[in-house]
């Protein structure tokens, strides 16, 4: 019964003025036609969704049609600090108690806004890394409690 639930809205990476020189404007695109060939290919359309939104102000919209979401992982992979802010803001209540977030960017020196994000909304908690990969740079255990 497990799915997964894929968020781009498919226009690539347009940073905002103060982390422009951090990322090239346009960066990152990719086609949601040729992610869903390749979805397709590997028969994974079944469990595998696609949704088309802006990530810095279109979660609220998405939660009031699919009220029933609740997630044991959320991976974040845009480095963007609207992006991430908004992300941590609308999938941290969604994320089970023990579930984890994983974090491709945070405390790299290429996304301060991820880390910037991650202070703000979940202070105090720990981040942990793994001893085998450079990226994801982190995560964050949910706790059981709060
Ligand atoms: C670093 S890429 C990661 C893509 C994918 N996870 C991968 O590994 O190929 C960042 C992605 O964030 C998306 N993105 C940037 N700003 C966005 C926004 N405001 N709303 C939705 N997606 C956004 C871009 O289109 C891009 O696909």
């Amino acid at each position: 019964m497990t799915q997964v639930h894929g968020f781009d809205w498919f226009k690539g990476n347009h940073p905002d003025d103060n982390e422009k020189h951090l990322v090239d404007d346009n960066s990152y695109f990719e086609s949601k036609e040729r992610l869903e060939a390749l979805i397709k290919a590997q028969q994974l359309d079944n469990i595998a969704l696609l949704h088309e939104l802006d990530l810095s102000k279109d979660l609220p919209a998405f939660f009031d049609d699919y009220a029933h979401l609740q997630f044991k992982l959320v991976f974040l992979d845009c480095g963007l600090y609207k992006v991430v802010h908004h992300c941590i803001e609308h999938f941290w209540p969604r994320l089970t108690p023990g579930g984890i977030l994983l974090l491709d960017n945070i405390n790299h020196e290429t996304a301060p806004g991820e880390t910037q994000a991650v202070r703000e909304l979940l202070p105090g908690l720990p981040i942990r890394t793994f001893p085998f990969t450079q990226q994801p740079t982190g995560y964050i255990v949910k706790p059981m409690q709060g």
